[in-house]
């Protein structure tokens, strides 16, 4: 399994989990996520204080910040640069309720997307010659 992380300091910022299906098959992507989930902390008196006054604790957002789209190009050069033919994935329901643009996210970014039955499929030739 390749893991990727990015990081800005000590946040961490988001994480793709890949697993090597073989040179052939290429890679799969079982999880890519950009965090919009970390806790602001700006000093231990002022988290006290905000949790006093129940204030809601804000958090860092990374999305929409083409950082997701940088992974996947990582992503698919990392697979290419490795020998790997392809990079698929599939688009799960619970993550397209939340972001309904996702089939389309993908597209843009250069991955075929296929409906088979009920399930979105997702592929990238990596472009390496046969
Ligand atoms: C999908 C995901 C990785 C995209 O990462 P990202 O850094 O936000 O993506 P980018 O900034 O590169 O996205 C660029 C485009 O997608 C759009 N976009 C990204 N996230 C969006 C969201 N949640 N809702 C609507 N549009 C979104 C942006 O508006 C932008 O569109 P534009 O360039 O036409 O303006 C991120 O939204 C995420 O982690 N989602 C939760 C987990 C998930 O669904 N993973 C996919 C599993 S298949």
């Amino acid at each position: 399994m390749w893991t990727f992380s990015i990081s800005a300091g000590e946040l961490p910022v988001g994480y793709a989990y890949c697993w090597l299906l073989g040179k052939t098959e290429g890679i799969r992507i079982n999880d890519i996520c950009i965090r919009d989930d970390i806790p602001v902390i700006r000093s231990p008196l002022l988290t006290f204080i905000r949790s006093l006054f129940h204030l809601p604790v804000q958090y860092h957002d990374f999305r929409r910040r083409g950082i997701g789209t940088a992974l996947l190009r990582a992503i698919v050069a990392t697979a290419k640069a490795n020998g790997y033919r392809r990079v698929l994935g599939e688009v799960k329901s619970h993550d397209r309720q939340r972001f309904v643009g996702l089939p389309d996210w993908y597209f843009r970014n250069g991955f075929q997307v296929m409906r088979e039955g009920g399930r979105i499929l997702i592929a990238c030739e990596t472009s390496l010659p046969v």
